[in-house]
């Protein structure tokens, strides 16, 4: 959601700011804007829609200044018109804000009583109101020591509102200071040399530094050319770790691929490497669960496993499920974190809960892990960025080691959460004594087979973007597996419904008979996920059901399967493999085919309509 950049040192242009939020672009959103502070004044430029707006605009901003903020917004309060784009003025503060004020009806009618004038429709412009006004109070008590009279104002401002937050703030009476604080929105800071910044992620920033902080709820930064600060709310100082982050800005560019979707898509294999990689002994076929970043968890101790998460991640859960019941013989619930903060929760001190997430930020698995702690399970974070919100909060941070991923729809980042949670299940499993040395190794070797196997079905894209221009012109597609081809299916409906927005649903095949195949005439393409595993036999008779009534059949099978071949209108072949490795081949397959579909169709790939990457707003 909304893209935070904020900067104070010698000296940066509006296009500084332009390219710290087209790094953030990938977030989601329908408007932008820049303020920058400049010979005692406050500039500021906005436009509606996508940055390319703001670009023709960028003329009428001071060349330089030493002080400026920017910001990509993802519209809540008032729609996406330059009016509502933030940041907000109010008089010599410009502020720009992540996440949703809730109360900011009751803040705004108490200001209008004191004579502010609301020029936009958005929450956020009460907080810019409610900050000066603070600030004027503040500057008496404070006899006019402006940077402390700042950052009174803001604690008394946050204590006001109730929502999540997290701002940038700049001065035209404060011109060489920088102020931020957040609340359930994430916010980095950059150290570079005499320049410091803030960001919303940390894509924005590793052009600049390495060197970052990550902010915690309730907590205020005070940034200068060559110094910081950072305070809790109650105004003490603290102190923060300062850590450096290993991606480079070379892992951010597309390296000659149309779309950072298909780059992501064909770095599967390296991202699976990568997850894998000094976490298992291929020789003494060993799991090494410190190196997975299971330190503090008592693997001994819980009786059952719940994972929370959202989107792709829940289908990453709702897959892992089948291993992590197999291996450990435990019981696992897999729960749309969006529905386990608002239910009771079962869970207690003898229940693990792992939330999956990639970003590490959505707010909603966020919200779900801290009831989950509330009821003193343990808790383990899988995302792929380090120091993340919920990577912070939980008892264990596993990382992925996917490397960035820039499109919306997640691709690497799922396939290097199945792996990383067959790792635990295995590594669990081997610590709770509930697998067999040969069912270890034999699982150990085939993970170490994945990406090779990948790279083969990565070869089947021509084929796959050929069949997707069947798909182009449709308005329903249905997708069916079965075991673990049945989470495969979910992703792959949800895949092509996000990017090409045609509905889709995934269905267990075996539910077909219950409800959907009223849906099957000969007009409707159904994509068939039936490799030969234990569920094949029954895949296929339900393969049979849909044709005896016209469907259209896609296939997705073992390559030589001419009985699937000769009954599917269309056929893709992946190598035969062993049951673990086809769930990486059959979601690529799917990935593949919602790119192709979505690119023919001439959507938006990377950033698809209404969505947003990194979902920081319930
Ligand atoms: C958004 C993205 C999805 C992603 C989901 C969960 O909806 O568009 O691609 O799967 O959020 O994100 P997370 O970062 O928690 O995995």
């Amino acid at each position: 959601m909304c893209g935070v950049i904020g900067y104070v040192g010698k000296g940066a242009s509006p296009e500084f700011f332009f390219l710290g939020l087209k790094r953030l672009e990938y977030r989601g959103y329908d408007s932008t804007g820049i303020a920058m502070v400049f010979d005692g004044k406050i500039h500021v430029q906005r436009a509606e829609g996508k940055l390319i707006n703001l670009h023709e605009k960028l003329q009428h901003l001071p060349s330089r200044a030493n002080i400026g903020i920017g910001h990509t917004r993802w519209a809540t309060h008032g729609r996406p018109t330059e009016d509502n784009a933030h940041p907000h003025v109010s008089g010599h503060i410009a502020l720009l804000h992540n996440g949703i004020i809730e109360n900011y009806r009751e803040i705004k009618n108490f200001l209008q009583e004191k004579k502010y004038v609301f020029l936009s429709d958005t929450d956020t412009e009460v907080a810019a109101h409610l900050l000066h006004y603070e600030f004027s109070l503040e500057q008496k008590n404070t006899s006019h020591n402006n940077i402390l009279a700042m950052k009174n104002a803001i604690l008394n401002v946050v204590k006001t509102i109730k929502g999540t937050f997290a701002f940038g703030i700049i001065s035209s009476l404060i011109p060489d200071v920088l102020f931020t604080a957040k609340y359930a929105s994430p916010i980095i800071i950059g150290l570079g040399e005499n320049e410091n910044y803030i960001a919303s992620g940390m894509t924005a920033l590793i052009d600049h530094t390495k060197k970052m902080i990550v902010l915690d709820d309730y907590e205020l930064a005070i940034l200068k050319q060559d110094s910081y600060e950072i305070f809790d709310f109650q105004g003490n100082k603290i102190e923060k770790n300062i850590l450096s982050v290993d991606w480079s800005a070379q892992m951010l560019e597309k390296n000659g691929f149309s779309h950072f979707m298909l780059k992501e898509i064909f770095e599967q294999p390296e991202a699976v490497a990568q997850s894998l990689n000094s976490r298992i002994d291929p020789i003494d076929y060993h799991v090494f669960l410190e190196e997975l970043g299971i330190k503090n968890t008592n693997v001994l101790l819980f009786e059952k496993i719940q994972i929370i998460a959202c989107g792709t991640s829940f289908y990453a859960g709702l897959l892992a499920k089948f291993y992590l019941e197999k291996f450990c013989c435990l019981t696992v619930e897999v729960e749309l974190a969006s529905e386990y903060r608002y239910r009771y929760s079962t869970s207690n001190n003898k229940t693990l809960v792992i939330a999956v997430s990639q970003s590490g930020e959505t707010i909603d698995t966020l919200q779900a892990i801290k009831v989950a702690k509330e009821n003193n399970a343990q808790t383990i974070a899988l995302v792929n960025v380090r120091g993340s919100s919920i990577g912070r909060i939980c008892d264990d941070e596993s990382i992925m080691h996917a490397g960035p991923e820039v499109g919306v729809a997640s691709t690497k980042a799922f396939s290097a959460q199945v792996v990383s949670l067959l790792l635990l299940a295995l590594g669990f499993a081997e610590k709770r004594k509930t697998i067999s040395k040969e069912t270890l190794s034999c699982n150990i070797d085939n993970l170490l087979k994945v990406s090779s196997y990948i790279e083969k079905t990565l070869k089947e894209s021509d084929k796959i973007n050929q069949i997707s221009q069947k798909l182009v012109a449709e308005k329903s597609v249905l997708f069916i597996g079965r075991g673990p081809q049945w989470p495969i299916a979910m992703e792959g409906a949800l895949k092509l419904k996000e990017l090409s927005y045609i509905h889709a649903e995934g269905f267990a095949a075996g539910e077909l008979k219950h409800g959907p195949i009223a849906l099957i005439d000969e007009n409707l393409y159904v994509i068939c996920i039936a490799p030969k595993d234990a569920y094949y036999e029954k895949v296929y008779s339900n393969i049979h059901e849909i044709k005896s009534r016209g469907g259209k059949i896609i296939a997705i099978g073992f390559e030589g399967d001419k009985d699937l071949e000769s009954i599917s209108e269309h056929f893709i072949g992946i190598s035969p493999c062993e049951e673990i490795i086809l769930p990486f081949l059959t979601s690529a397959v799917l990935h593949l085919l919602a790119y192709w579909t979505a690119l023919n169709k001439g959507c938006d790939v990377d950033q698809p309509r209404n969505l947003a990457k990194s979902v920081t707003v319930e």
